[in-house]
């Protein structure tokens, strides 16, 4: 090959490159547009949201932060709530609330989920015959800062790996087959925006999460043709007490909101698309790291990198 044929391939090959980068942008930009206009657009005022999924939904996580904010909204919706957490006083209160707020009924159920199958166990007996008919897998379980995964405790570490991947597979397990058979239904799984990228101080974390995102995508796949809605959730940094190792973020800002307004948006998302960050600023933030940070494997962060995370103990 002479000079000239090489230039020319190598040109090709960079218009390739930028036409494909180019057409990732606009694809992305395109999504980004559409999972923050689609719920306020494709509105349905006949096909309510009871009508759509049916009347029962079960929150994980429902006395603080998004899970409670988010059983509010489909309370708001008319939906009766099964409410799962740890603390049966916190559980009560919560269940008062909606009660009173929105005239729906409640059920409360103590399962502590980092127990793994004894949690499980629970709810299956204390279900009994509701037909859950929108399951929010929302509990998640986290470090308390950020740190390198020998030391973490391995409590911690069991406490991730049996909230934010077990329980979200066994209680899926254990209602879709249901949903399946009626015809109807919803699955939302909360994940978070460390599924994008491998996390260095927030390892077993971030691979939870990652977990989350590939058992939704596949999810979908299998039960989409049974009329189940499988929506998977990723948000960036909302004020609740799971930052409270910052008081930068417990404060919020613009681009961290609170619960109420993050849950109001999310659940507007419900039915309307597969995948949401769930705020508007978040769609935004989703986009960029999307399009200009493709994922790639930190296997050599630098000292400096590492410091500096673990400072944002003290953020
Ligand atoms: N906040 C953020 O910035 C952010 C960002 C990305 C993703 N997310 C994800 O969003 C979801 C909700 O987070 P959040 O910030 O709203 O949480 P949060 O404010 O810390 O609330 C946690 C809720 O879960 C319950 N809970 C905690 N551990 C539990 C366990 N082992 N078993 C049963 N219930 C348990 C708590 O009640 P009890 O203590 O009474 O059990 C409480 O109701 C999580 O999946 C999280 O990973 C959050």
């Amino acid at each position: 090959m002479d000079c000239n044929t090489y230039t020319w391939c190598l040109a090709a090959l960079g218009a390739f490159a930028v036409l494909f980068f180019l057409f990732e942008t606009i694809w992305n930009l395109l999504q980004m547009t559409r999972s923050i206009l689609a719920p306020y657009l494709l509105a349905n005022e006949e096909e309510s949201s009871v009508k759509k999924f049916g009347l029962w939904a079960l929150v994980t996580g429902c006395t603080d932060g998004i899970g409670k904010e988010y059983a509010k909204e489909l309370a708001k919706r008319g939906h009766s709530i099964v409410l799962v957490s740890r603390t049966l006083e916190k559980l009560n209160a919560t269940a008062k609330e909606i009660e009173s707020e929105f005239g729906v009924k409640t059920k409360i159920i103590v399962a502590d989920f980092s127990k793994g199958q004894e949690a499980i166990d629970i709810v299956k007996k204390e279900i009994g015959k509701i037909p859950v008919s929108i399951l929010v897998n929302n509990v998640g379980s986290q470090y308390a800062y950020p740190m390198y995964v020998g030391e973490v405790p391995e409590d911690q570490l069991w406490s991730i790996i049996n909230v934010n991947v077990g329980a979200v597979t066994l209680l899926t397990r254990t209602f879709v087959e249901e949903m399946r058979i009626r015809g109807q239904g919803a699955i939302v799984n909360i994940s978070s925006a460390s599924e994008l990228q491998p996390l260095p101080l927030m390892t077993a974390y971030a691979a939870s999460k990652a977990y989350i995102r590939s058992f939704s995508e596949a999810l979908r796949y299998e039960y989409s043709k049974y009329n189940v809605t499988v929506q998977h959730v990723t948000p960036f940094f909302v004020s609740t007490k799971m930052n409270s190792f910052s008081n930068r973020l417990l404060s919020g800002n613009f681009f961290v909101p609170d619960a109420a307004s993050y849950a109001k948006h999310a659940a507007a998302a419900l039915g309307k698309v597969d995948h949401t960050a769930g705020y508007w600023t978040h769609s935004l933030q989703y986009f960029i790291v999307k399009t200009f940070s493709p994922e790639v494997s930190s296997t050599n962060p630098s000292e400096t990198n590492i410091s500096k995370c673990r400072r944002s103990k003290h953020l």
